[in-house]
């Protein structure tokens, strides 16, 4: 790095130690350093279950009660730009010890709070930055990392910006509740919010928004699911304090949400796709990079890409139902299966038979390349959670979706697709089973 003399912007960027937030927050550091000279020190926090299970276990952990393996200043492991990136990115590495989860949703809440504990060493990390050429400027935070990071950079008066990971319509729609006079506990039960659209309170719409409808409102994970309540506190928390709201969005589909006014600046920086010669994996794991050799033997446009992202879940009878619908509709597909993509059972990987009844036309994957998939000539269709990353990515490479979401934001991103943009379909749950079944998929395919 050459230059460096004539840099002035240092940013640290930490992100939400999960997949969907880290490459958002990744490919805008890279656009800064590429396009404005930045120098960023991206901050990997590396997740540890096993080793926290392993000590609770250890007799020694019996004896007394040990602080919980938090990593301290001098634990954080700094490493040099990558000479083939050509950009001024660097790494600082931190470990995070969380408790052996009991349940997925309580391993994303565990995560969501555990990453905010960081806050004493990633304040030691900004004296750090402090002494280091060129020396820290700003701090580019995950607005789900707000609790971590608001009060260090008020506190070292560093302008904080904070990068909306997700749709700016559904942030848009806590904001129009929070702002509209409803407590904070209307805003959070979607009960409560179902009540309200049943009673008409929101039938002029809300600014900026579609009109919700009321199965538009998530599902899945009851009441008082944590994440309602943590995207309310950090959005206020960034309104009120933050330099900007960076979000991953652009006009053309979300130009009337983005016009409206939210206290701090807020500056459309999307879509975050990286073009395929510049896209760098950020994977957290493992690409299948095979599966491309086997889009290469197929057909222009024929097949459908499947994937739920990195963290949505189906339950046993909702995946068989998936399968029949997906073979009787004698689709190629490429399907990325998670080993813990199917609720409540041991079985981790697809099941040989079914695989084999798809007479070839169908290939798995435990993790794809998924950007390089969808820029691939032989997809035709995206099956998908509606994660917002995914959204954009297909609508970057032009590919329409099979809309299935999954929770929170998810349902949002799927009106948008269906009924503002038109480029997919929404699968529909029947109201007998609860579940989508073998027909819908059938027909939606
Ligand atoms: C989460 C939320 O669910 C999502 O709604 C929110 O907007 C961001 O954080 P996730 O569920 O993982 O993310 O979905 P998504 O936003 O689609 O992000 C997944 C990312 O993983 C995408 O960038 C996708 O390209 C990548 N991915 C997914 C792979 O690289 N390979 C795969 O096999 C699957």
């Amino acid at each position: 790095m050459e230059d460096t003399k004539c840099r002035q912007h240092h940013a640290l960027a930490v992100p939400l130690p999960w997949q969907g937030h880290i490459n958002p927050l990744m490919r805008l550091c890279k656009r800064l350093a590429a396009e404005h000279a930045f120098t960023i020190t991206f901050l990997d926090i590396h997740l540890h279950h096993e080793e926290a299970a392993a000590a609770e276990s250890s007799p020694a952990a019996h004896q007394e009660p040990s602080p919980a393996p938090a990593a301290a200043a001098h634990d954080v492991e700094f490493s040099p730009p990558d000479p083939a990136q050509k950009l001024d990115i660097r790494r600082a590495r931190l470990s995070l010890y969380l408790p052996p989860p009991s349940s997925s949703a309580a391993m994303l809440e565990g995560l969501f709070e555990g990453v905010q504990t960081l806050a004493p060493q990633i304040e030691q990390l900004l004296l750090r930055l402090q002494q280091q050429h060129p020396p820290i400027t700003c701090l580019i935070s995950d607005l789900f990392v707000t609790a971590a990071t608001q009060h260090l950079a008020d506190k070292l008066q560093l302008p904080r910006v904070a990068l909306i990971p997700c749709s700016h319509s559904i942030i848009l729609h806590f904001h129009h509740l929070l702002e509209g006079g409803f407590s904070l506990e209307e805003v959070m039960k979607v009960s409560i919010q179902r009540e309200l659209l049943r009673e008409n309170v929101f039938k002029e719409g809300l600014q900026g928004l579609p009109t919700l409808k009321v199965d538009d409102l998530m599902e899945n994970f009851g009441e008082d699911f944590f994440m309602y309540t943590f995207t309310c506190q950090a959005l206020q928390e960034t309104k009120n304090k933050a330099h900007a709201f960076v979000v991953n969005s652009f006009e053309e589909i979300e130009g009337n949400a983005l016009k409206v006014n939210m206290k701090a600046p807020l500056y459309a920086v999307g879509p975050l796709v990286e073009p395929l010669e510049k896209e760098a994996s950020t994977s957290l794991l493992e690409e299948d990079d095979a599966c491309l050799l086997w889009l290469d033997q197929q057909p222009c446009s024929s097949v459908l890409f499947i994937s739920f992202g990195s963290f949505a879940s189906i339950s046993l009878a909702q995946f068989e139902e998936l399968v029949v619908g997906l073979l009787s509709s004698r689709q190629r597909f490429l399907w990325v299966f998670r080993p813990n993509l199917i609720n409540d059972t041991v079985f981790t990987t697809f099941p040989e038979q079914l695989l084999s009844e798809s007479c070839g036309r169908g290939y798995v994957v435990s993790w794809a390349p998924q950007v390089k998939v969808l820029s691939h000539c032989s997809i035709h269709g995206f099956l998908t959670h509606c994660g917002w990353n995914s959204t954009l990515e297909a609508i970057s490479k032009g590919i329409p979706m099979i809309c299935f979401p999954y929770f929170v934001d998810q349902f949002m991103d799927a009106k948008l697709i269906v009924e503002e943009w038109k480029v997919g379909l929404r699968l529909r749950k029947s109201k007998e089973s609860g579940l989508v079944d073998r027909e819908e998929v059938e027909r939606a395919i």
